[in-house]
């Protein structure tokens, strides 16, 4: 579920850049182009210094997300 909200939320976000090109899937967004540095499956990745979205609830990652961009 919070994969999908982040990749529904990326894709408001990205959403003329993304029509643009092709439709991806909320899972090929997180896996291209945050996987790397939160992880597969959100765990975080200490090399890369990405904190884990996993332990966020839902209203935390969409508000985390919104003052990102
Ligand atoms: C190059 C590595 C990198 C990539 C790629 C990346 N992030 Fe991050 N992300 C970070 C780092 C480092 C932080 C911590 C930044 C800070 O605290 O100021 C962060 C913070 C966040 C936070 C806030 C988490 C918190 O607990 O405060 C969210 C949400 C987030 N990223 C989502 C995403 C999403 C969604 C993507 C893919 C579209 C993505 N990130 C791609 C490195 C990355």
């Amino acid at each position: 579920m919070r994969q999908l909200l982040i990749g529904a939320l990326m894709t408001l976000a990205l959403g003329a850049n993304v029509a643009c090109a092709k439709a991806y899937s909320m899972a090929e967004i997180y896996n291209g182009a945050c996987a790397l540095c939160h992880g597969k499956n959100a765990e975080g990745n200490p090399e890369k210094k990405g904190p884990a979205l996993n332990n966020l609830s839902e209203s935390e990652l969409a508000y985390e997300l919104l003052i990102l961009v």
